[in-house]
């Protein structure tokens, strides 16, 4: 094509693509230049606007690495992580929400009332649930893959002074569906705002901060994997989780409780002495498609 023009280009860039291209990569580069060209001529782009967008990817390359995912961080402080979560979560199970960059797979096995707190401070959460299927019933032996910040709001990952597995449990539930386990209360905390993104949020007058939350995997054979949250009702940033996790469904009351009503048949059972708290979580999972 040689008359290329600012209002036939988007036409041209779909001409050019091999019309024995395989269909959903037609679907999905049509669709993305479509709005990458909109995008373009709605806001009159200038070239030193273009070039600071291209400084922008150029710098999240260059922080990279195995510990720091400053493309996926992006992804998720502009809300599309959340809405790709969204688009393909079923609407029977309890909803799904944001991974992030700080499971560590391979946890050691927690029992079913087991304790993750050990000697940190702060009183004592017990978590408990039963893993369901969408008609109610428990499901037996399900996987349940936990994780969390410690009191001082960090992943062991990020935290050269916690173990590499510091507040990561694997629980199998037993034949009811039953899970339960001790930890400390998450504290909110701050995504990483030293690269590019964090230059992206405070361009928009945005702050870092994620609510509290416990973060969960839930496996179980002939169901789909749900990777999910709670979060506490008042945590302050529940309205503005700067990665947009938070759903209806995963916010949660935890409950203060004495330490006489510490239920028995826990590792802590006989050890609480101060008041506690309490959130009771159920899970619901969707049948595999
Ligand atoms: C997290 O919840 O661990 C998380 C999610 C998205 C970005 C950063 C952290
Ligand atoms: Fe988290």
């Amino acid at each position: 094509m040689r008359n290329v023009t600012k209002e036939n280009i988007t036409e041209v860039f779909k001409s050019y693509m091999d019309k024995d291209m395989a269909p959903r990569t037609r679907e999905i580069m049509s669709a993305l230049v479509q709005h990458l060209h909109d995008f373009a001529r709605e806001t009159n782009l200038t070239h030193e606007e273009w070039r600071q967008g291209i400084a922008f990817l150029e710098g999240c390359a260059a922080i990279e690495s195995d510990g720091r995912h400053e493309f996926v961080l992006a992804s998720d402080v502009l809300g599309l992580s959340s809405l790709v979560d969204m688009l393909h979560s079923s609407s029977k199970s309890t909803s799904s929400s944001v991974l992030g960059p700080f499971h560590v797979s391979g946890a050691p096995a927690l029992p079913v009332g087991g304790d993750m707190k050990r000697d940190f401070g702060g009183p004592v959460l017990l978590a408990e649930g039963v893993i369901r299927d969408t008609n109610g019933d428990p499901i037996p032996n399900a996987e349940l893959d936990i994780w969390q910040t410690a009191p001082n709001g960090l992943y062991a990952s990020q935290d050269d002074e916690q173990d590499t597995f510091s507040f990561h449990g694997l629980m199998t539930v037993g034949a009811d569906g039953a899970y339960a386990f001790t930890t400390v209360k998450p504290v909110e905390y701050t995504v990483p705002s030293d690269g590019p993104v964090g230059d992206i949020l405070r361009a928009c007058g945005r702050h870092p901060w994620r609510p509290s939350h416990l973060h969960y995997i839930v496996k179980a054979p002939g169901y789909r994997t749900l990777v999910t949250e709670i979060f506490p009702d008042d945590d302050p940033y529940l309205d503005h989780d700067t990665v947009f996790g938070v759903r209806e469904d995963l916010v949660m009351t935890y409950v203060e409780k004495p330490a006489s009503a510490f239920p028995d048949g826990l590792e802590l059972s006989g050890k609480v002495q101060e008041p506690f708290l309490h959130v009771k979580f159920d899970v619901v999972l969707s049948p595999e498609a």
